[in-house]
């Protein structure tokens, strides 16, 4: 019986995967580089934390969450964003009592119900990074400096960079009146989703692809118009300090994002080739978010990157060979004597691929030119004789009688491939 995996989940298959694991480490050390520690939080919350930090009517809480009774009655979610799981845990455990300002990363698996296409998923992974302790505009012009060193180094072709101010708690409500008294005279244009939170959260509005919602919001107020002094200062900073610091960003005035908890900065990064789900990334200032959650008054501000999307921009991944060693006993003689090198040499930090003594030279060659191998040691009657194995440098395609006794540790045996021209294979897969 076929039992096919669940719709919007799904498999990484191995080439996939290697591509994964280097844009996750080249996030990884740009996020430490930047001093950020990691943070690993469950994949399941009690679903109330969601309703909230993202808000209640937003599509994420209202739609698209995976949310069930567990067996004592209590209502879990699985997380569809980090930021909140964060912010909840820095509560939890009183990071502010521990240190003036955190410096937070995560990366992990992330659930939204949506209509699954190419680049959204159901089950998709996120790299995010969250500064709970700051509130100047300088710490919002790293956060994006970051997101640009992130597409430099991932070689994203057209990467883009598009902020806005979302305003704060004195500022907002004025804009939310106009943009309400504007959307009033528009409601029969609206889709019966963005007709009905109308009046709850009319910021909503502008999140909305329906193309008609679109056409009917194009003419509506926006916040830069409506920004307090503070606001509008703050919003010029991070902007100079970006460009000072060269970082292109565009303005882009009707930017709101999916999550209520925003304020002030708010962006989005895009790229090209992803069709209709264009993000790479997105994030922004959430300065009530502690609060609101039960800590202290503490701003805070980040980013998220969804590594699907990253991986359908990035540039070419030129990787290194990933298997250095390829084992080739011939015979039963030979095999206990293959995975005794083998161990030694996995021990000594290479990678080692042992085939099957049944198998002849000519179909094992064939296996490890397919697998990339650095060299291959054979080890045959011969070799077993003399107690030294035959290295074959596949990209040479030479042969070698390596002098060093099988007995010999798997250094002088690293040592002795360097005597013969070959180089010492790197340590560490792909290294
Ligand atoms: P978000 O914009 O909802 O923000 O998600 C961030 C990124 O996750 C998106 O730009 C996209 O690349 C990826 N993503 C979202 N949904 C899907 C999906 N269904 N399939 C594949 N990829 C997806 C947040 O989640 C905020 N927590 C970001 C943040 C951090 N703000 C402050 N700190």
């Amino acid at each position: 019986m076929k039992i096919p995996a669940v719709k919007g989940f799904r498999d990484v298959l191995p080439e996939e995967s290697t591509r994964w694991n280097w844009i996750e480490s080249c996030a990884r050390r740009l996020f430490e580089r930047y001093n950020f520690r990691e943070i690993r939080v469950p994949i399941a919350e009690r679903a109330a934390l969601f309703a909230h930090s993202i808000g209640e009517s937003t599509d994420i809480v209202e739609k698209e969450m995976y949310t069930f009774e567990d067996r004592d009655g209590s209502v879990v979610a699985l997380r569809p964003e980090g930021t909140a799981s964060v912010v909840r845990a820095y509560v939890e455990h009183s990071l502010y009592r521990k240190e003036p300002v955190s410096k937070l990363y995560y990366a992990g698996p992330m659930f939204r119900r949506e209509r699954p296409q190419k680049g959204r998923y159901r089950q998709f992974y996120q790299l995010g990074a969250e500064v709970l302790g700051r509130d100047d505009p300088a710490i919002d012009a790293e956060i994006i400096v970051l997101v640009d060193d992130l597409l430099r180094e991932l070689g994203v072709a057209r990467g883009r960079i598009e902020a806005n101010s979302l305003g704060c708690r004195n500022c907002r409500p004025a804009f939310r009146e106009a943009l309400l008294g504007y959307a009033r005279t528009r409601v029969a244009e609206l889709c019966e989703n963005c007709a009905r939170r109308l009046e709850q959260n009319p910021l909503r509005l502008l999140d909305c692809k329906n193309a008609e919602c679109e056409r009917a919001m194009a003419e509506a107020p926006v916040m830069r118009d409506y920004l307090c002094a503070p606001c509008r200062r703050h919003f010029e900073q991070v902007l100079a300090l970006t460009a000072r610091a060269g970082s292109a960003v565009v303005v882009q005035p009707r930017l709101v994002r999916g999550l209520d908890y925003y304020c002030r900065t708010a962006f989005e990064v895009t790229a090209p080739g992803l069709g209709a789900q264009n993000a790479v990334g997105g994030g922004g200032r959430y300065d009530g978010l502690v609060q609101a959650l039960g800590g202290p008054d503490v701003p805070g501000v980040g980013v998220a990157f969804g590594l699907e999307r990253l991986s359908i921009a990035a540039g070419e991944h030129r990787a290194e060979p990933a298997l250095e060693f390829f084992v080739a006993p011939l015979g039963p003689e030979a095999e206990g004597e293959a995975a005794r090198l083998a161990r030694r040499l996995r021990e000594s930090g290479v990678s080692v691929e042992v085939e099957s003594a049944s198998r002849s030279l000519k179909s094992q060659m064939r296996r490890a030119d397919k697998l990339g191998a650095r060299y291959v040691l054979i080890l045959g009657e011969q070799e077993i004789g003399r107690g030294a194995v035959t290295v074959r440098d596949m990209a040479r395609k030479l042969d070698f009688p390596c002098a060093v006794a099988l007995s010999e540790s798997p250094e002088a045996f690293l040592r002795a491939l360097r005597h013969l021209g070959c180089e010492r294979p790197a340590t560490g897969h792909g290294a």
